[in-house]
This record gives C-alpha cells, sequence and structure tokens, in this order.
C-alpha cells in the first residue's frame, strides 16, 4: 500500500475528480441562523460584539426572515432581550415579548421558514443566571417550570420548534411533558444536551446583555476538560425524549462532536458560537485570513466532525457565497 502503486494525487488532479471523491458537502439547509430580537419598531441596531449581526424588532425580523427565505434560507433560532428583566426571569413566559411578537411576525412573513427559539432565564433575570438564583446557587428544579412556561409561550406564538439552553437537570423531560399535555406532542425538542462553560460566548453575552452579574456558569455548564460526560448528558437527554441533540461550542469540540456522532444515531447539531464567528470576522477584517475560505472551512470542518446541522452567525454569508 505504497508509493509508488499509490499516489493519493491521482485523485486531485482536476476539479471534477475532486468533486467526484468529496466526502462532505455543505448546503443551506444544513444551517440554522441565530437572531437577536429586541422590543419596539423598526429596530435593526448592529451588534458592536458581532460584525454584521444586528437587534431586530419583531417588525424588522419579519422583513429580515422573508428575505433570508427569499435567498434560500430555511431555519431561524431565536434570543430575546426584554424591556424587563426580574429575579426569576418573568418576562420570558410574556406572550407580549419580543420573541413570541417575532414568531408571530416571522411565521406570519415566511410561513415556511422553520422558527427555533432558545428557551432560558439568563436575558431575563436582573442576576444574569439561567435559573434561579439563591446564595450563589442556581437551583435546579425550582427553575424547570419557569423554563416549561417560556417554551409553552412559544408554541402558543407558533414557533416550530424549542430549544433548551439551561443546562438544568430534568429541563428535557419537564418541558416535554408540559408541551405534550396542552397538545403540543406534535412539536419537536432541540437540547442543548452538550453545553460547556466556554470563554467563546462572550460576544452573545455582550449581545444579550445576559452576563452573569456574578460568578460563571460552571455550577450548570460543562467542564472543558470532560469528555466522557458528554456522552452521559446526551444519553439523559435522549432517554428524557430531546429530539435534536446538540454540542456546544462547536470549533474546539470537534473531538466531542465525533464522540457524540459515534454514540447516537440521533440527528445531531452543533453550535457555531459568537466567539468563533467574532474570531473569523476580527482575523478576517485585519487581513490575517481569507474570511470567506476559512468561514467555509470551519463550517466544512464541522459538518465532517459529525454535525448534521449547524447553528452559525455565518448563515446569511454562506447563502451569498
Ligand atoms: C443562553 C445561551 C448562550 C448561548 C446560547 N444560549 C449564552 C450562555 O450560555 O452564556 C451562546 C451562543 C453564542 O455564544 O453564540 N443560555
Ligand atoms: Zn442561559
Amino acid at each position: 500500500m505504497t508509493y509508488p502503486t499509490h499516489r493519493p494525487r491521482r485523485l486531485r488532479d482536476n476539479a471534477v475528480l475532486r468533486d467526484l471523491i468529496r466526502e462532505t458537502t455543505l448546503g443551506p439547509s444544513d444551517l440554522i441562523y441565530p437572531v437577536f430580537i429586541v422590543p419596539g419598531r423598526g429596530v435593526r441596531n448592529p451588534i458592536a460584539a458581532l460584525p454584521r449581526q444586528f437587534h431586530y424588532s419583531p417588525d424588522e425580523a419579519g422583513k429580515m426572515a422573508s428575505s433570508f427565505w427569499k435567498k434560500g434560507g430555511k431555519a431561524l433560532l431565536l434570543f430575546g432581550i426584554p424591556e424587563k428583566k426580574d429575579e426569576t426571569g418573568t418576562s420570558g413566559a410574556d406572550p407580549e415579548g419580543p420573541v413570541q411578537l417575532a414568531v408571530k411576525e416571522i411565521k406570519d412573513k415566511a410561513p415556511e421558514l422553520l422558527v427555533v427559539t432558545d428557551v432560558c432565564l439568563c436575558e431575563y433575570t436582573s442576576h444574569g443566571q439561567c435559573g434561579v438564583f439563591s446564595r450563589g446557587r442556581v437551583l435546579n428544579d425550582p427553575t424547570l417550570e419557569l423554563l416549561s412556561a417560556q417554551a409553552l409561550s412559544h408554541v402558543r406564538a407558533g414557533c416550530d420548534m424549542v430549544a433548551p439552553s439551561d443546562m438544568m437537570d430534568g429541563r428535557v423531560r419537564v418541558i416535554r411533558g408540559a408541551l405534550d399535555s396542552q397538545g403540543f406532542s406534535h412539536v419537536p425538542l432541540m437540547s442543548y444536551s452538550v453545553k460547556y462553560a466556554s470563554a467563546f460566548y462572550g460576544p452573545f453575552r455582550e449581545a444579550a446583555q445576559s452576563a452573569p452579574r456574578e460568578g460563571n456558569r460552571r455550577g450548570y455548564q460543562m467542564d472543558p476538560a470532560n469528555i466522557r460526560e458528554a456522552v452521559t448528558e446526551a444519553e439523559l437527554d435522549i432517554s428524557e425524549g430531546a429530539d435534536i441533540i446538540m454540542v456546544k461550542p462547536a470549533g474546539p469540540y470537534l473531538d466531542v462532536l465525533r464522540e457524540i456522532r459515534h454514540f447516537t444515531g440521533r440527528p445531531l447539531a452543533a453550535f457555531q458560537v459568537s466567539g468563533e464567528y467574532a474570531m473569523l470576522a476580527l482575523a478576517g477584517a485585519a487581513g490575517a485570513i481569507d474570511y470567506k475560505e476559512a468561514a467555509l472551512e470551519s463550517l466544512l470542518g464541522i459538518k465532517r466532525a459529525g454535525a448534521d446541522m449547524i447553528l452559525s452567525y455565518l448563515a446569511p454569508e454562506f447563502l451569498e457565497w
């Protein structure tokens, strides 16, 4: 099996041959585009921490969604920034909240576009933690009710799928139960099953104004050093009824993605998070890399590692490319 019998370069000689032997492809239907929704009307403000990304009010989100769909985009993930925050993040379940209103606008303007909503408390709590916070700790079980209420309000507004990102134990089971009992057993659930306590969420927290006021998220998000634990998390979420399993971040965790790919045949998502996107954007702007080529390569790597779908801020640019 060695030279001169074998010459892998023979099949790299021209573009047609290279296309024939290509193992991984990327298309618009592989991508879900994360967007930030704010209250108000007529708002489309650039986000300083994330070049080329915007805060949209629900009406503007509707316009963006319809042009995204016309360009071939398939799916959005919505994050909300509310008018008011409180101790328990109650505004997250407000039927008139920015995400709920945006879901309606988007389904009105682009009915076939898939609308996924991020379910978590950190954008809605005054302390910025992803759950009920008491004496320096996030309380698991009291948080589950609040998450269910938020998920239900998203589904009532008409979203196509909910995506809990809080990392509380048992939330998939409790949210699934709440949806089923209210007549929404047909609505799928994408779980942020394997979510690490990562520095790569920095630009997101600025964009969503959701950085914890004190402390960090290591009491519930995973230790970046662990991979066996990732399998346990995926296993639990599958047993609780998650339809899609997510690994997050993506780029620095391709080994984890691969491990989960081998562990389950379930659909697998990977989130190329804000910090990954910002690094590409800033390195591109500085002339350090060819932005488009590097961005495409980053997505391909995530797909090759085993992702069926990628949540990425690159989605609209990908459609242009
Ligand atoms: C909320 C949430 C976060 C992200 C998705 N959902 C932030 C966090 O957990 O701190 C990160 C997304 C990104 O960085 O692009 N729990
Ligand atoms: Zn959160």
